[in-house]
């Protein structure tokens, strides 16, 4: 896979990190806006990508260009990866994967109808932690309560208050708690549980309207799952599945959880430990795979499951 990474911020450089180990991918280009050229070419210095682009456009006709990694603004995750797919290349594109379901739909069919691979960069389906809790979940039993939290305040929060407003923060790019942080856990829950019968959202609101922290409650037949993300305070992160027989428990935020604990009648034990959890690896390594052994069935399994979750961030912000 010959990988042009789109972006310069946060994520990009751990993308950058994490592909290195990753047999089959190739870091053939960068690309970044003009006004960033100099922290592109720092990007494409330090990690050896022969290409530099500060055009989007021309970076899309480089035919030794097969795939685009999308590390950018939320609000322009659509647009992108239009232009990508309509220039012939692959897309791993970040989470959210779009705004809203019609432009997942819209997309997937773009690339089906390409012969084009289309990927969601979001890590808890591919992770050990969640493959662990998915394959321990017979266990504990009938489940009744599915508690998520990935509460962490925001770098950007002083700066919102303030009035200096992030992308993070404005409504008009996708920005808020739900999008950007309690999207993980409607992720986890998506993936162990599928949709569910009914959604509510309680958020708190910024003077912006953007929800600065909030609680999803998805209803399934049995159980809730009660999931909440907040950039505007913070407290411990985690994840509990509690059923009739037991509970399993990640301790810290869905993506990136390290431990997996199993409690089976008041006797709770670490089953799994892997500090790597909060790395692309995994994902990337499954992308490479899909794409090296065009296991298209694998990539639209996935597609089906982005979709799932911005139906269900719609139903929350309707
Ligand atoms: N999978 C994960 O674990 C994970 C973790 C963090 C973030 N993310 C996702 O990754 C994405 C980026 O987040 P981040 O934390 O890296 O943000 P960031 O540090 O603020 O970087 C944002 C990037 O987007 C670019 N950008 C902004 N507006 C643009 C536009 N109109 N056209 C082209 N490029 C534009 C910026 O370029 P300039 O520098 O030129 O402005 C910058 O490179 C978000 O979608 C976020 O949800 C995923």
């Amino acid at each position: 896979m010959n990988i042009c990474v789109v972006g310069n911020g946060n994520i990009v450089k751990r993308f950058l990190e994490d592909v290195q180990s990753i047999e089959d991918a190739r870091l053939t280009a960068i690309c970044v806006r003009e006004a960033s050229r100099e922290k592109g070419a720092a990007l494409s210095e330090k990690y050896r990508i022969p290409l530099l682009f500060t055009d989007y456009s021309a970076a899309l006709l480089e035919p030794s260009i097969d795939t685009v990694y999308l590390g950018i603004s939320n609000h322009i995750h659509y647009l992108y990866t239009k232009q990508a797919l309509e220039a012939g290349k692959n897309v791993i594109c970040e989470k959210p994967f779009t705004v809203n379901p019609s432009e997942t739909g819209e997309l997937a069919a773009l690339a089906e109808k390409s012969g084009l691979f289309l990927w969601e960069a979001c890590k808890i389906p591919y992770s050990p932690t969640f493959k662990t809790l998915r394959e321990q979940l017979p266990l504990i039993g009938a489940l009744r309560v599915i508690r998520c939290n990935y509460s962490r305040k925001s770098s950007r929060y002083t700066d919102f208050q303030n009035g200096i407003l992030h992308p993070a923060f404005d409504p008009e790019k996708a920005g808020g708690s739900l999008y950007d942080i309690n999207i993980y856990n409607l992720h986890l829950t998506a993936a162990l549980f599928g949709a569910p019968k009914a959604v509510h959202y309680y958020a708190n609101y910024g003077s912006n309207g953007v929800d600065i922290s909030g609680t999803a409650v998805l209803e399934y037949d049995g159980f809730h799952a009660v999931c909440t993300g907040a950039k505007d305070s913070t407290s411990p992160s985690g994840v509990v599945l509690q059923g009739e027989k037991g509970y399993l428990r990640l301790e810290g935020p869905a993506s990136s959880a390290a431990k997996v604990f199993l409690s089976l009648d008041g006797d709770e034990r670490c089953i799994l430990e892997t500090p790597d959890n909060g790395k692309l690896t995994e994902e990337v390594k499954e992308f490479v795979r899909q794409y090296r052994e065009q296991d298209r069935d694998a990539c639209r399994k996935m597609l089906d499951h982005s979709l799932l979750v911005m139906n269900i961030v719609e139903q929350c912000l309707r």
